[in-house]
């Protein structure tokens, strides 16, 4: 390794995209990440009987963390459900580590120090935890070189861009991110806390109302049925919600786990409105959330004149919670009747599932295999001489 670049290609770099929702990670080069499993995991406190399963850090001890789809499964009397994140960002160090552990030990099977990593991160992460992130990378997991890169811009190459506006709503927050020549532009973001989570609490709410028992009730299993049932019977309705067209609604019948079955009607079209138009949503006060259209042309108006024509151009749609029936659809239509007639509008929806489930992954999976971008590492070396502040430069 001479003159601060890693030059070492003779092993894969890895690729993790860390959301709110799950964990994904594999080999750059590949088409799809090799693992994908919830990010939330079951953490037993000692007292509650948590072993010394993660040994050799002070630390862990006395904290047992339960990862991955099978282990959850197990329902455990006193666990509770933790995240590493809050807001997108890495909030608890020692989760995410367990999840990093769990990743390299039980699905890639090798040992961090032989792979680069390139990493996703929240458009908005802060300064401190990404220096926090790197050294974390170098001191404690030794690896080679180390990449960060903002979700939008991995989703963004990922569909060919280098310029959009990328429309992520993923379980935590549906946002719009305007991507230009590969940089965020950070006074464009625009935020809403409408997304995947935000349906589940309404489905779960449906089901209150029908008095029907959601079995398996603990928590990772109620999940799975309430995501299921979203994505198997929800629509988002073409036009503005009418209650008269939702009352025409063609049913659809759903049978749960534990054999209950009947049929939605209108409540498909009535639970996924929200997100395209919050101002009748119950519980949300004074109501100044935007709808996604909204999002969308708040984000553009907030940038420069001259860009706004690539932005309206490419309007990447990414994100699980956007695979609900009719979501484009929507977005279009909405989006149509508020370009402005002097642009054209354009929307780059990928029909493939894992394509807009995976985007940022499929992003960073491409990034790290150009021969362009070897010179793009942070090396190890460069890491020692430079400190964590590297990031910053290397990584802007
Ligand atoms: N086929 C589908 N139909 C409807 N919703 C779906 C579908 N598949 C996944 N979802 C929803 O998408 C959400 C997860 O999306 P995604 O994987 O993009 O989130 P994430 O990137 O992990 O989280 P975030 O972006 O909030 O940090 C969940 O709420 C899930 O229920
Ligand atoms: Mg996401």
């Amino acid at each position: 390794m001479s003159g601060g670049v890693y030059g070492g290609d003779e092993v894969g770099a890895l690729v993790f995209d860390i959301g709110s929702f799950s964990v994904r990670a594999g080999y750059a080069g590949e088409d799809c990440p090799k693992a994908d499993f919830p990010t939330t995991v079951g953490l037993l406190a000692p007292e509650e009987g948590g072993g010394l399963e993660l040994e050799g850090d002070k630390e862990k001890k006395g904290k047992t963390f339960h990862i991955d789809t099978n282990a959850l499964h197990v329902p455990r009397d006193g666990a509770e459900v933790m995240s590493p994140l809050k807001n997108g960002m890495i909030e608890d160090w020692e989760c995410f580590r367990a999840i990093l552990d769990h990743t390299y030990s039980k699905h890639v099977k090798s040992e961090p120090k032989l792979h680069p990593v390139l990493m996703s991160e929240a458009p908005w992460n802060t300064r401190a935890k990404r220096e926090k992130l790197t050294e974390v990378m170098f001191e404690q997991y030794n690896i080679p070189a180390f990449f960060l890169c903002k979700t939008a811009v991995l989703t963004a190459f990922a569909n060919g861009r280098s310029t959009g506006l990328v429309l992520d709503s993923g379980a935590t927050h549906t946002t719009a991110i305007p991507v230009h020549d590969g940089y965020v532009l950070q006074q464009g973001i625009v935020k809403s806390p409408l997304a995947g989570d935000f349906i589940s609490m309404q489905c779960r709410e449906l089901f209150q109302e029908m008095a029907i028992d959601i079995i398996p009730p603990y928590m990772i299993a109620a999940k799975e049925v309430i995501q299921d049932f979203q994505a198997s019977v929800l629509q988002v309705s073409d036009s503005p919600y009418d209650e008269q067209v939702a009352a025409q609604m063609p049913t659809v019948h759903y049978e749960m786990p534990n054999g209950y079955n009947t049929d939605y009607g209108a409540e498909r079209l009535r639970i996924p409105e929200g997100l395209f138009d919050p101002s009748n949503v119950k519980g949300l006060s004074g109501n100044t959330m935007l709808g996604v259209g909204h999002v969308v042309t708040t984000s553009i108006g907030m940038c420069d004149i001259d860009i706004r024509p690539g932005l309206y151009g490419s309007v990447i749609v990414t994100g699980g919670n956007t695979l609900l029936q009719g979501f484009t659809d929507r977005l279009n239509r909405e989006l149509s009747q508020k370009t402005p007639p002097s642009m054209r509008l354009k929307l780059i929806a990928s029909n493939s599932t894992m394509e807009r489930k995976f985007s940022p992954w499929i992003g960073g999976s491409i990034l790290a295999s150009l021969g362009t971008f070897q010179q793009m590492w942070i090396s190890k070396q460069e890491y020692e001489e430079g400190g964590k502040q590297c990031v910053e430069r290397k990584c802007p």
